[in-house]
């Protein structure tokens, strides 16, 4: 039996959060599902990028308080930017309503929006059209809720583009 090896490869420039031409600098960052797994990567690669505030969300407040924690004890060591959670469920469409109320009275506009929460499983007939509803709802009715509040923001509500590098809508500064 072979041993597993770990492999490495180097980062393209495309991607690193150091190369100046990705700085974050100034925006505020949404994380949906940022407390765990790939979210909280991306919220670390964020704080790395030199964003000024990154907000994670997600179901369990004790699993935010505590990602946030380590959020914050591993930011660069200049850092100033602020981590801050929310407790949100994106396949619940009240709680999304809410949750845009809330950011909104806390003075808090988002600057990029970062969809990852998702809800994966059995897609094909066999997992029952009620499984599949589930998912559908959660995926894509969750997101375009999430997203429609994302562009419908105050007073810098306007034009919203793509980073040609980044896999999700970037609202412009005006
Ligand atoms: N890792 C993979 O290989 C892979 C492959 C394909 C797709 N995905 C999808 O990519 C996403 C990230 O994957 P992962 O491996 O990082 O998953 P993970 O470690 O399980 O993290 C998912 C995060 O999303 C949050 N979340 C789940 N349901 C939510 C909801 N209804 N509203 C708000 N937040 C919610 C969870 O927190 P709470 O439970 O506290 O809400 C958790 O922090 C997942 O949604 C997964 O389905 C992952």
């Amino acid at each position: 039996m072979t041993t597993p090896q770990k492999l490495t490869y180097p980062l393209s420039p495309a991607i690193d959060p150091s190369a100046p031409a990705n700085s974050q600098a100034g925006r505020t960052i949404l994380i949906t599902g940022g407390a765990s797994g790939i979210g909280y990567e991306i919220a670390k690669s964020f704080l790395a990028a030199s964003a000024a505030k990154v907000i994670i969300t997600g179901r369990r407040v004790e699993k935010l308080k505590e990602a946030v924690a380590s959020l914050n004890s591993s930011k660069p060591e200049k850092s100033t930017a602020t981590v801050l959670w929310r407790q949100q469920d994106v396949s619940d469409l009240s709680s999304i309503a809410i949750f845009w109320k809330n950011l909104k009275s806390d003075n808090l506009e988002v600057d990029v929006l970062v969809l990852n929460a998702t809800h994966t499983g059995q897609f094909g007939v066999s997992a029952g059209w009620k499984k599949v509803w589930e998912c559908f709802e959660f995926n894509v009715l969750g997101s375009l809720r999430m997203s429609e509040e994302f562009v419908a923001q105050g007073p810098k509500k306007g034009k919203v583009s793509r980073h040609p590098q980044l896999p999700y809508p970037v609202r412009e500064f005006s």
